[in-house]
């Protein structure tokens, strides 16, 4: 097996912000009258800003200038909550393993679907262990498509089947292995259980253990 590099979702891998996207499409739906739960809210993680609001607002036709609108005022919102970002917001276990990695000499890459990944990671204060870094500017297609990690691996030099996608969402899984990656997934089964292997979490997780669970997943 030869991995030589991780590709990390942000929102809801690194740190939490998958909440402050949750929030802020939930403030937009309130003032809105759209019904929206965060049980919906499952179903947009890792969801680009535009194709979220599609789905908020299902049947509902909204013009054009109105939709445009809706998505700043949402963002407006999300730009409130990361203002507070800071190292602390890190979720357990992310920056161990980046160093872990970047030790070992394996690449570390981003792959947020985000327009404002960029601030945060800043805020963060990780892009430094980033190899390198694309985001919700990187390219037209989103996930579930494999574009945003394939020019990912393409920064790196590396092809996809050498990279590992971390993923929190469907949607990353989706693009992960329509891409052709390795893939690991952190949160519920029914959430990422398309993914080769399954954590709850970073919290704890060590290079060594991402690689046991992949290779035992190739075994199989
Ligand atoms: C993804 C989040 O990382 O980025 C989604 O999981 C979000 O919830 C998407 O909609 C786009 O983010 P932004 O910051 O460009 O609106
Ligand atoms: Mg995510």
């Amino acid at each position: 097996m030869t991995i030589k590099a991780f590709i990390f979702d942000l929102d809801g891998v690194l740190t939490d912000t998958a909440e402050y996207h949750y929030r802020a499409w939930k403030r937009l739906a309130d003032e809105e009258g759209l019904p929206f739960t965060r049980e919906d809210n499952e179903h947009l993680r890792g969801v680009a800003r535009r194709d979220s609001l599609r789905l908020i607002l299902k049947d509902r036709v909204v013009p054009e200038g109105k939709f445009q609108a809706m998505m700043e005022r949402k963002n407006g919102y999300y730009l409130e909550f990361i203002k507070e970002i800071t190292p602390r917001d890190l979720l357990p276990g992310a920056k161990e393993l980046l160093e872990e990695l970047r030790a070992a000499g394996l690449k570390s890459a981003l792959g947020s679907a985000s327009k404002n990944a960029g601030e945060v990671l800043d805020r963060l204060g990780i892009r430094s262990l980033l190899d390198a870094v694309s985001d919700g500017y990187s390219v037209e297609r989103q996930k579930p498509a494999p574009d945003l990690f394939l020019h990912a691996a393409q920064q790196l030099g590396l092809p996809a089947s050498e990279c590992v996608v971390v993923e929190d969402a469907a949607a990353g899984i989706e693009a992960a292995i329509a891409g052709g990656f390795r893939s690991v997934g952190l949160g519920p089964r029914e959430r990422v259980g398309k993914a080769e292997a399954i954590f709850p979490s970073l919290a704890g997780v060590r290079g060594r253990d991402l690689l046991g669970a992949l290779e035992a997943n190739q075994e199989k």
